[in-house]
């Protein structure tokens, strides 16, 4: 597993929160409700969710990193906790003393990095831990997610022989697979949906630098050896200009997979 720094992840974190407003539209929390985020990350949404659900609400972030619980304690309302743990041992971290117990289960940005021969057994997890007709709400990186920073890492990768798309960006109909396998209903009430969206976010060459450097570029080097990491850090960065866009601009095109799927009642 790739590990991750902290504060250099919660310093690039705009790209996804200009997208905040629109996760949260189509996202049904109530006030009250507890709420699970599947890879809190620097905790920075986590602790939107807590405001959100207010004093009589909770919400739990889980991560695998401790840098990032670092960081989410520090952003931390008294209405949160946390479980340092990676998703795939939901099971052992949240065990049956915690069935039915959350309102949603969410996930922003995190699950295109979990092997695709794990996802199903995290659809069941979160189908295992929310309520009867609670709630699973996953947004990550889906089927032609970042085409052009993709072509790039893959070829400077593939000079040190390393890995292509070391993410699982997943198609809509094989999440759909993984969500009924998980017992989660996503067509019976009209507001769930499993569906991929393109997003245009907005870069400048310090920020897609910061992007890359900060939660990027070390999904390659988990399977580069050490000894190549710099070079492979400055092969890329030499080829940025690569990155603008057809209008000039450093902006990238995101394809997020977005699915919202019901426990039944
Ligand atoms: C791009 S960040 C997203 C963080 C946060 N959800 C946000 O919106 O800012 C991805 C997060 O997923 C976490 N992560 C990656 N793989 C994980 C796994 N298998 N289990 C738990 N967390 C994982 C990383 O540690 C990191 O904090």
């Amino acid at each position: 597993m790739p590990s991750w720094d902290g504060s250099a992840y919660a310093a690039n974190t705009a790209h996804h929160r200009a997208f905040d407003d629109a996760f949260l539209t189509a996202t049904p929390i109530e006030p009250g409700d507890r709420v699970l985020d599947l890879g809190c990350g620097s905790g920075d949404f986590t602790a939107t969710l807590a405001e959100l659900v207010g004093d009589e609400g909770h919400a739990v972030g889980v991560d695998a990193q401790p840098s990032m619980l670092d960081e989410a304690h520090r952003r931390a309302r008294p209405n949160q906790s946390f479980v340092l743990a990676p998703v795939q041992r939901l099971d052992e971290v949240l065990g049956a003393e915690h069935d039915a117990s959350f309102d949603v289960a969410l996930s922003r940005a995190v699950l295109h990095w979990v092997p695709e021969a794990d996802q199903a057994g995290v659809y069941r997890s979160a189908a295992r831990l929310v309520r009867p007709g609670g709630w699973v709400r996953v947004e990550c990186g889906g089927a032609g997610n970042i085409p052009a920073a993709l072509a790039l890492l893959d070829d400077v990768s593939a000079g040190f022989g390393g890995p292509s798309c070391p993410w699982t960006f997943a198609t809509p109909s094989a999440a759909l697979d993984w969500v009924e396998q998980a017992g989660l209903d996503p067509v019976s009430d009209p507001r769930c949906f499993v569906r991929g969206v393109a997003q245009r976010r907005a870069f400048d060459e310090t920020s897609l630098l910061g992007w890359l450097r900060s939660q990027t570029m070390h999904a390659y080097e988990a399977s580069l050896p050490p000894a190549v990491h710099a070079d492979f850090r400055a092969a890329v960065e030499a080829r940025l200009p690569e990155l603008r866009r057809h209008d000039g601009t450093y902006d990238q095109t995101w394809v997020r997979l977005d699915l919202l799927a019901r426990r039944p009642a």
